[in-house]
Order: structure tokens, then C-alpha cells, then sequence
């Protein structure tokens, strides 16, 4: 038997547009009206920071949130990346040279890597009160995912956070008869083979949360509530990112071929009891 593991979910849902609102009136730091500011908006608020807290941000990148945690709130901030060096995106292309980067920001601990890879960075387990990702966990590849979840659950320590946002295309996105195909996916999930709910893990909001869940070892129980397909592609209270944001990464990215498809974000916050 493994080491017994019991997870409480507090939130499984998506960014919606009236929290962003909120977040973005209490405007400190300010938050953007983009998938970016919610993100950060809902990891802010839903952790009591505190000088000292041990915090890893996953996939940070460039991001002002890690540097903003440890100047603003005092908190020990470490962060875990690879800057790209694994990586073939054109984002990484047009950024800055991560050394010099990580020398200019020395109040956090930049450790270099990816989490639930094979070379695995050195990173002390057990140790971190909160581990967050924000447009992260989305670029895992679908065979990899589960081992990213158990590797944090060893970096975490018991009373800790896990909150990660996850981008997650809408449906609609490739037409109406693909929305009644995710739905029914969704509800013929617990009698498909392991390999088509993972090969598809990032087709619903519900299936990627299970395969966090399921990774955790954590109860399921309640958390379709907030994810159905339906209410996604109906209620505009669920958040989108705006057009500038998809089309200008297509832009600068320079690949015609890519179609364009609406994005929201998932939201899975739970707590190592
Ligand atoms: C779109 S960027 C997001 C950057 C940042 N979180 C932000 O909000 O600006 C995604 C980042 O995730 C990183 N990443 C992807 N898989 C990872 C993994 N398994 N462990 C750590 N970082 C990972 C990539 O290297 C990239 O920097």
C-alpha cells in the first residue's frame, strides 16, 4: 500500500466574470480584465498570506505574482520552471535570457526544471504550504499529468494548499455537435478505458478536474456541480479570454494554420488535511 493521502476540495468551478469584477475593484495589486488577472485575482484571494509561508509557484515564467508574494507579503517564494530549455514554443523565442532574469529578481528561489518529469528538480518535500500554477498545468502533456499532481502532493505538507487555474477551450470552439460529444463524454467518463479518459483529459472542465482528483487520491463527490459542459457554453457569466489576448498571441506567434477557439479557466483549490 502507498502512504495514505486525504484531500478536501474546497473549490472545483470556473473563473467567471463577476469574482473578476471584484477582484479587480479591490485593485491591489492591480488585475487586468483577462484570464491572466483572474487567475492571480483568485490565488490571491484564497490564501490568508502570511510572512514566512513556504510557496512554490508551478510554471511561473516571467510572472510578477511569485516576486509580488515575496516582496509584498514577505511569504519564502520559490519557483519552478524551465524557462523553455525543454521546449520548442515560439514564446520562449521572443522572451528575455532567463539567467539574467532570475539574477534581477533574488528574492525568489528559481529552481530550474518541470514537475512529474523524469529529471526531477531538486525541490524539498513535504515542505511548501502553498503550491499554485496559474496558464501552466495546460501545456503538461496529457500522459505526464498525473505525475505532476503526485509529485506537488510530495512537495506539500499536511494543512497545505493546492490552487492551480488550468486554460481550457470551450467546445463550441469546434461547433455544436463537438459540445454534445464533450457532455456525453462527461457522463460515459466512469465506463471509459483509463486511456481515452486520459487522452482526453483536457476536453472538459469536469475531466481534467477528476484527473487531478483521482491523482490526489481526494473524494469526486459534489464537484461536477460547477463543471457541466452545458452550463460552460451557456452562462456568460463564465469567463473568456478576450479576443486581443488569443488573436495577439496567433499574431506574434505567426502560425496561420491555427484556428482561433475561446478559452476559460478551471479552477481546482484543495487542502492536504
Ligand atoms: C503560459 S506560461 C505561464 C507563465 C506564468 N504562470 C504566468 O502566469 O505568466 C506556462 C509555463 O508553464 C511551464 N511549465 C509547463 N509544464 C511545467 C511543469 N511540468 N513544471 C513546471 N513548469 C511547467 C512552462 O515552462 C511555462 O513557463
Amino acid at each position: 500500500m502507498g502512504q495514505r493521502r486525504k484531500y478536501q476540495v474546497i473549490e472545483a468551478a470556473l473563473a467567471d466574470t463577476r469574482r473578476l469584477l471584484g477582484y479587480k475593484l479591490r485593485a491591489e495589486p492591480e488585475i487586468h480584465l483577462n484570464l491572466k488577472g483572474f487567475d492571480c485575482g483568485w490565488i490571491l484571494d484564497s490564501v490568508a498570506w502570511r510572512p514566512g509561508l513556504r510557496v512554490l509557484d508551478v510554471g511561473a515564467g516571467y510572472s510578477w505574482l511569485p516576486i509580488y508574494l515575496a516582496r509584498e507579503k514577505h511569504c519564502e517564494v520559490w519557483s519552478v520552471d524551465d524557462f523553455g530549455t525543454w521546449d520548442s514554443d515560439p514564446f520562449w523565442e521572443r522572451s528575455r535570457d532567463p539567467a539574467e532574469y532570475i539574477r534581477a529578481h533574488p528574492e525568489v528561489k528559481y529552481v530550474l526544471g518541470r514537475l512529474g518529469e523524469d529529471r526531477r528538480p531538486d525541490l524539498p518535500s513535504g515542505y511548501f504550504d502553498c503550491i499554485y500554477s496559474a496558464s501552466a498545468l495546460e501545456h503538461v502533456p496529457v500522459a505526464r499529468f498525473a505525475d505532476v499532481w503526485t509529485h506537488m502532493d510530495g512537495l506539500l505538507r499536511e494543512g497545505g494548499h493546492l490552487l492551480h487555474a488550468i486554460d481550457i477551450a470551450f467546445p463550441t470552439s469546434r461547433g455544436a455537435a463537438h459540445v454534445l460529444l464533450a457532455a456525453l463524454f462527461d457522463v460515459l467518463y466512469p465506463l471509459l478505458p483509463k486511456s481515452l479518459q486520459t487522452r482526453f483529459l483536457f476536453e472538459t472542465p469536469l475531466s481534467c478536474v477528476r484527473a487531478a482528483l483521482r491523482a490526489l487520491g481526494a473524494p469526486m463527490r459534489g464537484v461536477a456541480r460547477r463543471l457541466s459542459v452545458v452550463d460552460m457554453v451557456i452562462d456568460p457569466e463564465v469567463a473568456v479570454e478576450p479576443l486581443e489576448f488569443t488573436l495577439n498571441r496567433l499574431l506574434k506567434d505567426g502560425d496561420a494554420r491555427t484556428r482561433h477557439f475561446r478559452v476559460g479557466s478551471v479552477l481546482i483549490h484543495v487542502l492536504k488535511t
